[in-house]
């Protein structure tokens, strides 16, 4: 099939790709000129397992071309997937302002009927109202707008995309039906996982699916400070519920708060969508609520053992990326503590394996007067520190030398914001441990 893929971030490219090793011919479309030049070099823009070796061979295969002009590389695709940003606007909405014009530029340049399908994370009624713009503006052409969500996580996204737990497809239309069935059933061959629904419905389980997520996190991160309370180890209770299939193991570890692109964005959006109904959700409410809380741990936690003015000290960050195996630093419990660390004139050495370089044009004034420098190693950045802080659970964390640790480090002190360390084995090398409800 001729398709096009608007937006070349973490979703459209992984989309893009993953359908041209299908054998379908892809074009995708980017309004960032340097973007669209690094991936014609086959160079991805994003960090993301896998994905340049695909990108290499699909357009070494001619089935992967690049554009930067909506005209150019529309008007002859069967169908369009829409996966530009829907960040969260100052008030906490979803901002479909690149979708909606997305969509009135393909009213312009379609020259034949597409099948356009919404990917991105939007409100309930968006799919709507990108048919109304394509309906009123078209040439006579009669294009039908399908809701189809993405569910992948970064770090794992082609793996989730080729092997999708299910994929919903928001239409009514038979024919649409038909079309997106046939795009996707090379992907789910051997169980059909194909969910038809309507539009609003597609659009409103992708949300609930983030929320679903969010709200077991947050659970557990409430667990862990009621476990403090107790003198309990969250861990144990962990895999104590854990165990029980109705729970199940996934999304129940307690940490330093969730980040990322998706889910803090996505709940203010529901919140927001709420208030516009004139109606609230307490539970959402409270799953934002303890997030913030969790993210704020790490530095009140480090006050408690360093003290309330932390002018002079240096604290070493272990991972800064929002989790493991991306270099997505958006919404990232690090941020918080860094600008926390920031404000009080504390030191950062902080190390990542992939998202240092994010981090550094983030806070580049930080860097350039000196207060938070960016190792190139993660036993580097621990000289003379006051306290170590792992904040992303990297793999190559795991099993750190803690001797080796101790006699680096100015003072012996361990935040563990992952619950990763035994605390008994770090407090055996001489440490003092601090987990997410962990007793000391
Ligand atoms: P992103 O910011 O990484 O990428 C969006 C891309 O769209 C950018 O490259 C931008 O330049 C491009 N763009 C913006 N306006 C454009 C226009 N008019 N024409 C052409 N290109 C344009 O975003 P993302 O992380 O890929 O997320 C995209 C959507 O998918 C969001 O709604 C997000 O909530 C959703 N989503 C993201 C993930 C994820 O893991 N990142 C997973 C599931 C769903
Ligand atoms: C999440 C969802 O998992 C995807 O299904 C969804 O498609 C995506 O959002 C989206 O809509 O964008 P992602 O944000 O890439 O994917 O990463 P997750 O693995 O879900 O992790 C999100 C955050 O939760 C991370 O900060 C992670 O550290 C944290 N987390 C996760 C916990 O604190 N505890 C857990 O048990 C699991």
């Amino acid at each position: 099939m001729q398709i096009c893929v608007i937006g070349c971030g973490y979703v459209g490219l992984v989309t893009a790709v993953c359908f041209a090793e299908m054998g379908n011919s892809v074009t995708c479309v980017d309004s960032n000129g340097e973007r669209i030049a690094a991936l014609e070099k086959g160079i991805s823009p994003i960090f993301e397992p896998g994905i340049e070796a695909l990108l290499q061979s699909n357009i070494a295969g001619r089935r992967l071309t690049f554009s930067s002009s909506l005209a150019a590389a529309a008007p002859d695709a069967e169908i369009v997937f829409i996966a530009v940003g829907t960040p969260s606007a100052s008030d906490g909405a979803a901002d479909v302002s690149q979708i909606l014009a997305v969509a009135q530029a393909l009213s312009e340049h379609l020259s034949k009927p597409a099948i356009v399908v919404c990917k991105s994370t939007a409100p309930v009624g968006t799919a709507c109202r990108v048919q109304a713009i394509l309906d009123q503006t078209s040439a006579g052409l009669q294009h039908r707008v399908v809701s189809n969500p993405e569910f992948l996580k970064e770090g794992d996204a082609l793996n989730d995309f080729m092997r999708p737990d299910r994929i919903i497809i928001g239409t009514d239309d038979r024919h649409s039906q038909r079309v997106m069935h046939q795009l996707y059933e090379p992907f789910v061959r051997n169980h059909d996982r194909i969910m038809f629904m309507s539009r609003r419905a597609a659009e409103m389980t992708k949300y609930a699916a983030n929320a679903f997520l969010a709200t077991k996190i947050s659970f557990m991160n409430e667990m862990a400070a009621f476990c403090d309370e107790f003198a309990v180890d969250v861990e144990q209770v962990r895999k104590g519920i854990g165990a029980d299939q109705r729970i199940g193991h996934h999304f129940i570890y307690a940490g330093c708060g969730y980040g990322g692109s998706c889910f803090p964005k996505d709940i203010r959006a529901m919140l927001h969508m709420a208030e516009t109904q004139g109606t609230r959700m307490p539970i959402l409410e409270a799953v934002e609520a303890r997030n913030q809380l969790q993210k704020e741990w790490l530095f009140r936690c480090l006050q408690r053992s360093l003290g309330q003015d932390l002018r002079g000290v240096t604290v070493a960050i272990w991972g800064l990326a929002f989790k493991p195996g991306t270099d997505d630093i958006r919404d990232a419990p690090s941020r918080v503590l860094i600008e926390s660390l920031l404000a009080t004139g504390a030191r950062i050495q902080a190390f990542d394996p992939i998202a240092a370089d994010n981090i550094a044009r983030c806070y580049a004034r930080a860097v350039a007067e000196g207060q938070l420098a960016l190792g190139d190693a993660h036993y580097a950045v621990l000289n003379n520190a006051d306290a170590l802080v792992l904040v992303t659970e990297w793999k190559q964390f795991r099993q750190p030398d803690f001797a080796l640790m101790r006699t680096l480090m100015r003072r012996p002190l361990l935040l563990d914001g992952r619950n990763q360390y035994d605390p008994q084995q770090v407090e055996r090398a001489g440490f003092a441990y601090h987990g997410v409800g962990r007793p000391a």
